[in-house]
């Protein structure tokens, strides 16, 4: 390894890190990606991205041609980098709530590397007081490195555009690790906004709260037009047409995945205040798949169906199935119908069949992601339910 980095991303290889390591890195920085997962490190050091991410391939080669890209597994990575980003996952527990162990986990290791001439930025999204915590943590340890939060806004597979483009919020717990930051992402963010630690970890987590929330309401108007034996689709048209007031209501579908979910329970869990339409939103988007089921049981002998769901993905072009509804759908479909059979291009899973094979032996055919790749697909006469109204054939379940 070189004598010193600009700057270390902890969690480098995953699906915030690695795009913003490239990002830094094709600024000019030295960047050393430190991750524990090394099948990752090896495919990116071929130049390989380990998930899908619009532009990263292209991105990966040219700075690894740069050479100023390093990978390592060792915690001694961070040594003599001015700056060390935090980048692991933060997901909830099996009771909804925050799992903050995992940061002192990921923090207890880099102890012996850290300086005073060091500032940590934490970029994962982090429970509020999480901040603060780890600079009293560090003290506690004897640690006089810096430590801001930064969060990451990017959406999931689109990072290496977004992060030229979006202001970046910052924060320290003193004003030299704000100053840092705000140094560290003036490389890179348009405009820089700076917030107190806790005032930013909330805006990032009701950031993502909106916007489950608003998936939430496009949800329950479906569930409630559909009921009433109305096509949603054309309702959301009519309502959006020339109305700009409702420019931001998006269509129904499944809302999910690593991010949405998580953040809004990590904001309910808190013992400071409520958030029942935090959890009224969880409700709505995770009984759509719910509703799905009722209602085809309602005109169908599950038990006598096959059904195929088509894309395993928590969204649309994207190969990321963690927290997928669709994986929900299959739960329930597996305890009601026949068979079902699940199907995605991008998704590694080894239950995964040839799209072709789902459509033709499943009788009913759900969509759970709408991959553009489905885009004029031959449904072969099958019953099939499109809550996204992605087939132009409306979207009555
Ligand atoms: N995925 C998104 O689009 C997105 C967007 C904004 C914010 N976030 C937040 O960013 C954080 C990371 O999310 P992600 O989707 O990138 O997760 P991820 O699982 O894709 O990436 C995390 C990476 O950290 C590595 N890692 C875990 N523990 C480690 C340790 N102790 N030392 C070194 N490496 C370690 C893992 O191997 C993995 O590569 C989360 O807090 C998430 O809420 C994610």
């Amino acid at each position: 390894m070189r004598q010193n980095a600009d700057l270390c991303v902890i969690g480098g290889a995953g699906h915030v890190g690695l795009p913003l390591a490239l990002a830094f890195a094709d600024r000019g920085l030295r960047v050393r990606v430190v991750d524990v997962n090394r099948r990752a490190l090896a495919a990116i050091a071929k130049g390989r991205m380990p998930f899908m991410e619009e532009g990263g391939a292209a991105l990966l080669r040219r700075v690894l041609k740069s050479g100023r890209l390093e990978l390592t597994d060792k915690a001694s990575g961070i040594r003599g980098a001015r700056f060390v980003v935090l980048t692991i996952g933060t997901p909830i527990d099996e009771f909804l709530n925050p799992r903050t162990g995992d940061i002192e986990a990921a923090l207890k290791p880099l102890l012996p590397h850290l300086g005073g001439r060091q500032t940590l930025v934490l970029r994962s999204t982090v429970t509020p007081g999480v901040t603060e915590w780890v600079g009293r943590f560090l003290r506690g340890k004897g640690v006089k490195a810096g430590v801001a939060f930064a969060p990451e806004r990017i959406v999931q597979g689109r990072a290496v555009e977004e992060l030229g483009k979006l202001p970046q919020i910052v924060s320290g717990t003193t004003r030299a690790a704000e100053d840092e930051a705000a140094a560290l992402f003036g490389h890179l963010a348009p405009r820089i906004v700076r917030l107190a630690p806790r005032e930013a970890e909330f805006a990032k987590l009701f950031c993502n709260a909106y916007r489950y929330i608003q998936f939430a309401a496009a949800n329950q108007f479906y569930m409630i037009a559909n009921s009433a034996g109305l096509d949603y689709s054309r309702i959301h048209r009519g309502m959006k047409e020339g109305y700009d007031r409702l420019r931001d209501l998006p269509g129904a579908g499944f809302a999910a995945g690593p991010c949405l979910f998580k953040d809004t329970m990590q904001l309910a869990a808190s013992p400071d205040h409520d958030f029942n339409l935090g959890h009224a939103a969880m409700r709505a988007n995770e009984r759509l798949p719910v509703y799905i089921v009722r209602r085809l049981s309602q005109r169908h002998d599950l038990a006598k169906k096959t059904v195929g769901l088509l894309g395993m993905a928590f969204k649309a072009d994207n190969d990321d199935p963690r927290s997928s509804l669709s994986y929900k759908l299959k739960k329930l479909l597996a305890l009601r119908a026949k068979a079902v059979l699940t199907t995605d291009p991008f998704v590694r899973d080894p239950a995964l069949r040839p799209l072709a094979e789902v459509v033709r032996k499943s009788d009913i055919l759900i969509l759970c992601a709408p991959h553009t790749a489905y885009k004029g697909l031959d449904t072969r006469g099958k019953v099939v339910a499109d809550v996204w109204g992605f087939f132009g054939r409306g979207n009555r379940v």
